[in-house]
C-alpha cells in the first residue's frame, strides 16, 4: 500500500465540489467519503471507519451527521496535516444557467469570480458528478461554464480525480468518460482511473455505515500519491 504523502511534499491544495445540489445526494456522500479517506499518513490505509471519526474529532472537524448531507457537507472546510481541503459546498455556486446575454448586461455575478479564486488555487480537484441520460450534469457544466469567463485556463495544470455514484449498475460511467473528456480538454490531467460506484443507494446507505465505499480508500491514496508527485501549481 502506498502512503500517500511517503514522498514527503506536503501541503497539496484540494478543492472539491459536486454536480448534484440535492439533499442526501449520493454523490456528494461519495465526496465526503473520499475527503475522509485523505487523511494524514500517520494513520494506516485500512483504518476502520470508527477511528476516522475519531482521527477527524482530533483534528477539530465535527463529525458527518448519519443519514445523508442535509444542510451541505460545507462542515467538513478544514485542513488535514498533509492537504489542505476547500469543500466548495451548495449554495456557493447556485449561479444562473449561463448566458452570454447575462454576462453582457450585468458581468460575471461576483460568487462566480469567488469560486474561479477558489479553483485557482486549487493542485488538485475531487469532482464527482451525478449521470443524468448518459452525461454529467447540467449543474456541473454551468459551474464550468461560468468560472472559465473569469479566466478560461483557470483548470489547467490542476490534477483532477473523478467520481461518479449512482443507483443503476453502470454507476455512472458514462459520466465520468465525459467529465474526463471536459478536464482534458481544458488541459487538466485526470487521474486514471476514475471512480463510479454502481447500486450506490445500497452502498453509500449512509456517510460512514456500512463503511467507506469498496476500493475508495485505495483510488484515493492513489489519487493523493499522483498528486504529491506533482510539483506544486504556479500561484
Ligand atoms: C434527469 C435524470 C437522468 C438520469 N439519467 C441517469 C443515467 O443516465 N444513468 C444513471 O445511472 N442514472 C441516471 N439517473 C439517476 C441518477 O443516477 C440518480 O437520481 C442519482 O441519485 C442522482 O445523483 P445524486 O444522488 O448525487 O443526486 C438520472 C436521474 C435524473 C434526474
Amino acid at each position: 500500500m502506498i502512503d500517500p504523502v511517503a514522498n514527503d511534499q506536503l501541503g497539496k491544495h484540494v478543492v472539491s465540489f459536486c454536480g448534484s445540489s440535492r439533499p442526501g445526494s449520493l454523490n456528494a456522500n461519495l465526496l465526503n467519503q473520499a475527503l475522509w479517506a485523505l487523511r494524514p499518513s500517520s494513520d494506516s490505509t485500512d483504518v476502520a471507519p470508527e477511528e476516522l471519526v475519531q482521527m477527524y474529532e482530533k483534528l477539530g472537524i465535527p463529525p458527518i451527521e448519519q443519514g445523508g448531507l442535509e444542510g451541505g457537507f460545507g462542515h467538513l472546510r478544514g485542513v488535514t496535516p498533509e492537504f489542505t481541503n476547500d469543500v466548495v459546498a451548495w449554495p456557493d455556486y447556485d449561479f444562473p444557467m449561463f448566458s452570454q446575454m447575462i454576462e453582457e448586461t450585468s458581468g460575471v455575478p461576483p460568487m462566480v469570480v469567488a469560486l474561479h479564486h477558489r479553483i485557482a488555487a486549487a493542485d488538485g480537484l475531487l469532482i464527482a458528478s451525478p449521470e443524468y441520460n448518459g452525461g454529467y450534469t447540467a449543474l456541473l457544466k454551468n459551474t464550468i461554464d461560468w468560472v472559465t469567463r473569469v479566466d478560461q485556463r483557470v483548470f489547467g495544470g490542476k490534477y483532477v480525480g473523478i467520481l461518479t455514484a449512482s443507483p443503476g449498475g453502470g454507476g455512472g460511467v458514462r459520466a465520468a468518460g465525459q467529465m474526463r473528456q471536459l478536464f482534458e480538454g481544458m488541459r487538466a490531467t485526470v487521474h486514471d482511473p476514475t471512480f463510479s460506484v454502481p447500486n450506490a443507494h445500497e452502498v453509500l446507505v449512509a456517510p460512514l455505515e456500512p463503511g467507506l465505499a469498496p476500493g475508495l480508500v485505495d483510488w484515493v491514496v492513489g489519487y493523493a500519491s499522483a498528486l504529491n508527485a506533482l510539483p506544486a501549481a504556479p500561484d
